[in-house]
């Protein structure tokens, strides 16, 4: 180890002490021959005293520039009366330089290492590593990894099992376009990066793993919008044998505790409930912001989704959820009849201070009744079995009921965090137009590459 201790870590109890820090070098005070130097880290500011001799140390820290690498040896010094910082852990105490080491130098940078960054949102991805050293973008992402930690936590100790499931995969009906990806050992094929583990969880009922979780990257090339990234973080879930009340019940809980022990926020379970119905009725939207003055985070359950609805663009019925969702039991005559716009589903939706967050439903886990609901969506009986003939095949063996939920945790995490934009809780985000400017992806490829690839490239035409 280079470092005896962090830059979060001394306090009174280490006075007297000799310790080493790293870090960078957030800022230098020059006090005459006094210099004061503040050494940052992951886990805070330690200040740093430089004396005015040795002179050979003290010219070696005037000339440190911000963001300079540097290791210190010092001693830990207790600091005097009226100097004390008591905003931070390490304000009662200050590091007495007695040797330094520089371990890299630093550039001038492109913009300041501060929380009210004047740089506009292009340069900070460019330098996306520079951005995140800022306090309010790094506590995002430690706020971001202890809910993550909470959620595992919580759903291990109720017997949920973590299953991977493959990204190189087929195309999921989610709603948007899919990403493809070609394959070099079977020409003019391709994969799906998925939009969800959706075809996948169920197929894991089937297997007989009762309680699923993963937290999962989903892909969905679609127009993107302030809450909408191209790939997105689901906390995807399927459970066997259960209602709609046990989902509920497990998030309320899931939720509660991770709002306890990260931000120290009680919640008010269980979450208020409102049908489809009545949210579009009373706010005109299937995801009201039901806030009140004052109570900053509310969460809402909206039920019992239309099944279907009609699409003006393609003149034709589709899946308001998916169409592995279970028809209401009571509207199950609508079905049969054709009345399709009276026929609710077996969905909700979980809404947070107005932005769905999650969405779910109790799935079909009956073949014929699978088949049913493709012939009205219109999907053929050769189209089925070519997208889900494998989903299908499964549900002839013994599929148990089942249904599950996913929350996108990125809206969360952003909501949460206050953030204007769900590019500011993911540690590299794509702009609106779906780029990289840190890595500047998507780029092009080799020719060689292509071939290799079997693929030939056709110029866009200009409109
Ligand atoms: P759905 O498509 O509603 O359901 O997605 C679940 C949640 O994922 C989040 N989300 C997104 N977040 C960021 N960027 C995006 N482009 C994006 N798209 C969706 C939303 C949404 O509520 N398989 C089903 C879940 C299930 O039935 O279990 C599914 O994916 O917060």
């Amino acid at each position: 180890m280079l470092r005896t201790h962090t830059c979060g870590e001394l306090n009174k109890d280490c006075i007297g002490k000799e310790v080493t820090l790293c870090g960078w070098v957030d800022s230098r005070r020059d006090h005459g021959k006094l210099i004061f130097i503040d050494l940052r880290d992951r886990y805070g500011k330690t200040q740093i005293v430089f004396l005015p001799k040795p002179k050979e140390l003290n010219e070696q820290a005037k000339r440190l520039r911000s963001e300079t690498v540097v290791k210190i040896v010092g001693e830990v010094n207790e600091r005097p009366k009226g100097t004390v910082n008591e905003n931070i852990s390490t304000g009662y105490v200050e590091l007495l330089a007695k040797e330094i080491e520089i371990l890299n130098q630093s550039e001038e940078l492109p913009f300041a290492i501060e929380d009210d960054v004047e740089a506009g949102e292009e340069v900070r991805l460019t330098h996306r590593y520079l951005d995140l050293r800022r306090k309010i973008m790094k506590d995002k992402i430690i706020m971001r990894h202890n809910f993550n930690q909470a959620f595992r936590s919580f759903l291990n100790g109720v017997g949920f099992l973590e299953i991977e499931t493959p990204y190189l995969s087929k195309s999921t009906p989610e709603g948007a376009r899919d990403y493809l990806v070609p394959s070099r050992l079977n020409p003019n094929k391709f994969y799906a990066l998925p939009q969800s583990p959706q075809i996948l969880k169920q197929l894991l009922m089937v297997s007989g793993f009762d309680k699923y979780y993963q937290i999962v990257r989903c892909f969905r090339d679609e127009d993107l919008r302030k809450d909408r990234q191209p790939e997105f973080t689901q906390l995807d879930l399927e459970m066997s044998f259960i209602e709609q009340e046990d989902i509920f019940r497990l998030m309320e809980e899931m939720i509660a505790k991770s709002f306890k022990d990260v931000l120290g926020v009680e919640l008010k379970t269980p979450f208020p409930r409102m049908l489809h119905s009545e949210a579009k009725e009373k706010y005109n939207s299937d995801k009201p912001d039901i806030r009140e003055d004052g109570n900053p985070f509310a969460f809402l359950w909206v039920v019992d989704f239309p099944l279907f609805e009609y699409n003006d663009d393609n003149q034709r019925w589709q899946s308001c959820h998916h169409p592995f969702t279970c028809p209401h039991p009571d509207d199950l005559e609508f079905l049969e009849k054709g009345e399709l716009e009276k026929v609710r589903s077996c969905s909700y939706d979980l809404v947070f201070n107005g932005e769905e967050i999650g969405s779910g439903s109790i799935r079909i886990h009956s073949t014929e009744l699978q088949s049913k609901i493709f012939q009205t969506l219109g999907i053929s009986e050769k189209e089925a079995q070519e997208k889900f003939g494998f989903l299908l095949r499964a549900f002839k063996y013994g599929a148990p009921p089942h249904g599950g939920i996913a929350l996108g945790l990125d809206r969360l995490y952003t909501i949460v965090s206050g953030s204007a934009s769900i590019r500011e809780v993911i540690a590299f985000p794509k702009t609106q137009k779906g780029i990289c400017p840190l890595s500047e992806a998507p780029s092009t490829v080799s020719a060689n590459q292509l071939k290799e690839l079997f693929l030939d490239l056709v110029e866009k035409e200009e409109t």
